[in-house]
């Protein structure tokens, strides 16, 4: 018979593979986790809003009922701001670093994350989900984590992952050995591993993009696309990074988002390189693919805002070094 293994046990089963492990990387995954339940309870009435009053208006205390997205944010501080494992947090939703109040003590984690990615389909009841990364802090134990701490390259990342609010709840991270998947089991409330060990198969089966902008690219990242149908793959895209990612890493693929002339946000991209590009890039590294933005690893950018914005290749490796290949103008 299958044994069943909670994420609790499994976390707990890989800090074993590192003695001198004190537990608090493996309390803080466990803290996402249950943010991510807690932020899975809500998308999954969120149609019911209207109806229900349950956001828009005024919650029973007289407060403001947040939308979703800053919902998932607040979930997010909340259930890791005074645990004493954080030195600071840095999130999409917010414009600058997220200090630990004073009235909390602090510790030698930096956790980024993106609470709520692909809000354009909240709306719809379309997938969804949530980003982190989780890093060591480079400033002196027992002060506040300064802005330094969340400004590092994805190569320091410790721990990442991502939680998708889908038909079910999943929670898929790395700690560093192998990307492993886990789904909700809602009548128990426990995530149980349903994907250990996670690979993208060799032989990709799509491309996903938002080709609606094709006009705006690059000559070469249109080329690159005509290559990618010419090889037959399929066409998926959600507009949901972390339920393209997901798909592709099961079934293999390239998501590509690249810099375009549409608007004077995204010369360098849409996608975020510290809450969206560096926490997948991780993952995809640790589950054989890669991830680029155009002419380097996502891994060794240092980043330098908060907020930077990044071109992304990300999935099988053949194919985001061909994606490179076309960037420097050398065709297969
Ligand atoms: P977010 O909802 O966190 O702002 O991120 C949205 C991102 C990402 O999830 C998705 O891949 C991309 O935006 C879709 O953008 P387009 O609508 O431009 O395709
Ligand atoms: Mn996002
Ligand atoms: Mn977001």
């Amino acid at each position: 018979m299958e044994k069943v293994i909670t994420i609790e046990r499994h976390i707990l089963e890989q800090q074993k593979q590192h003695p001198s492990a004190t537990g608090v990387l493996t309390s803080i995954l466990y803290d996402i986790a249950l943010a991510g339940k807690v932020i899975a309870r809500e998308t999954t009435r969120a149609a019911l809003a209207d109806i229900l009053g349950l956001t828009g208006r005024f919650n029973v205390q007289g407060e403001e009922v947040a939308k979703l997205d800053q919902y998932a944010n607040a979930a997010i501080v909340r259930l890791n701001q005074y645990t004493g494992r954080l030195a600071v947090m840095a999130s999409e939703e917010i414009a600058e670093i997220i200090p630990i109040p004073d009235e909390f003590p602090t510790g030698r984690y930096v956790l980024v994350f993106d609470p709520l990615d692909g809000s354009s389909n909240i709306d719809y009841s379309v997938s969804i989900g949530t980003i982190f990364s989780i890093l060591r802090r480079k400033s002196p134990d027992g002060t506040r984590g300064t802005l330094e701490d969340c400004l590092q390259p994805g190569r320091e990342i410790v721990a990442a992952g991502y939680i998708l609010y889908g038909p079910s709840t999943m929670m898929i991270y790395s700690a560093g050995h192998g990307v492993h998947g886990f789904t909700l089991d809602q009548t128990v409330g426990e995530f149980l591993l349903t994907h250990p060990n996670i690979r993208i198969p060799a032989k990709p089966k799509y491309y996903s993009v938002n080709q609606g902008y094709e006009r705006y690219w690059a000559p070469e990242i249109q080329a690159y696309t005509r290559e990618l149908q010419a090889r037959d793959l399929s066409l998926r895209y959600i507009g949901s990074l972390v339920a393209d990612f997901h798909r592709n890493l099961l079934s293999g693929g390239i998501f590509y988002y690249p810099a375009d002339t549409r608007d004077p946000k995204t010369p360098h991209g849409k996608l975020r390189l510290l809450y969206e590009a560096a926490p997948l890039a991780f993952l995809a590294e640790q589950a054989g693919g890669a991830a680029s933005d155009g002419t380097q690893p996502i891994l060794d950018i240092q980043p330098t805002k908060l907020h930077q914005r990044t071109p992304l290749f990300i999935g099988n490796r053949e194919l985001v070094e061909l994606a490179e290949g076309f960037i420097r103008h050398e065709r297969p």
